[in-house]
């Protein structure tokens, strides 16, 4: 079980509804800090936080590396390529250098299911999961329940249908996790072949036609086709995908009129979503990005020992004048 406000955050796997409501609340806080003219507060000053990512990423690294420097901590970023794993060293020998510089938090994005996991049993840093395998990818998760929550307020009840490649998508089982935990109607929805066996015992619904399952949608949350996780073709071609379940706008008219239309991103335009959805008026596509900083601002916040942020702005406030009366 994952204990997000401890040690690390691995996954929403057995995570409380009040720990990801203190999570979202927190994130609720400090995404206004993103809006000011200067977009930064004090409150990890001394802090180190290394972003390793052995996958590419645009989004989850970009704005990792965003809600450090909006927090005042300092940012340390290796990638596979510029490092000595190139040269064959071992994830373990790389984790215990980066502890034995004194990193107090390591964001891993990896390939290898619970290549997070394996890192938060041997160091005594924290570690945030920034999506491994095809198991999980928590904050992103976390990211989505915010706009979700931001759009209805209580997700109880909420009917929010997840398309695509289900087997494959760390996406999906964070958004499963935390969505079933609030009490929120999970339908997911895609060809047979990528559905993982036994889903259902998740929580959630479970429905092959795509009509049927945005129908009374409150949400549908398109994910992406990763071929590069499939090892079979497990549809006959990308062409076919789009004809039965890509989101277009003869689509839409079959959901409710003000149906939220989100997209982890990376979106391949033209086959899981038309471009005239991507950018219409119902995707909060964009919006999931800018609530991915306050998200992951907040994750990082908690697991270095922040306090729950009830009051948020007075605790800004006061390491900000603590800083002030520093600095003068
Ligand atoms: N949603 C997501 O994880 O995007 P990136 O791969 O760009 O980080």
């Amino acid at each position: 079980m994952s204990e997000p406000l401890k040690k690390d955050l691995l996954g929403l796997d057995g995570v409380s509804a009040d720990d990801i409501n203190t999570i979202l609340d927190t994130a609720k806080s400090f995404k206004e800090i993103s809006h000011r003219r200067v977009k930064k507060v004090p409150a990890l000053r001394g802090k180190t936080i290394c972003n390793l990512f052995f996958e590419p990423s645009t989004r989850t690294r970009a704005s990792f590396e965003l809600a450090e420097k909006r927090l005042s901590a300092d940012a340390v970023n290796i990638s596979k390529s510029g490092s000595s794993v190139a040269k064959g060293e071992t994830l373990r020998d790389t984790a215990e250098n980066l502890q034995a510089m004194m990193i107090d938090v390591i964001v891993i994005r990896h390939s290898a299911s619970g290549a997070p996991h394996f890192l938060a049993s041997l160091l005594n840093a924290s570690v945030i999961n920034a999506g491994d395998g095809a198991h999980e990818h928590p904050t992103q998760g976390l990211l989505d329940i915010f706009t979700l929550r931001e759009k209805f307020g209580d997700l109880k009840g909420k009917k929010i249908t997840i398309i695509g490649d289900i087997t494959h998508s760390r996406v999906a089982r964070s958004n499963i996790y935390g969505l079933v935990t609030l009490g929120a109607n999970v339908t997911v929805c895609g060809p047979p072949t990528l559905m993982p066996a036994r889903v259902s015992e998740l929580g959630v619904d479970v429905e092959t036609n795509l009509r049927r399952a945005v129908t009374d949608a409150d949400a549908v949350n398109v994910l992406r086709i990763q071929l590069e996780r499939q090892k079979v073709n497990l549809f006959p071609s990308l062409a076919e995908y789009a004809d039965v379940y890509g989101i277009n706008s003869e689509r839409l008219k079959w959901m409710k009129p003000d149906c939220l239309i989100m997209h982890p991103g990376p979106m391949n335009r033209g086959v899981e979503i038309s471009q005239d959805v991507a950018d219409g008026r119902q995707a909060v596509i964009l919006e999931q990005v800018t609530n991915g900083v306050a998200i992951r601002m907040a994750v990082l916040y908690l697991l270095c020992g922040g306090v729950q942020l009830t009051k948020p702005d007075d605790v800004i406030e006061a390491a900000e004048e603590k800083e002030d009366t520093k600095v003068s």
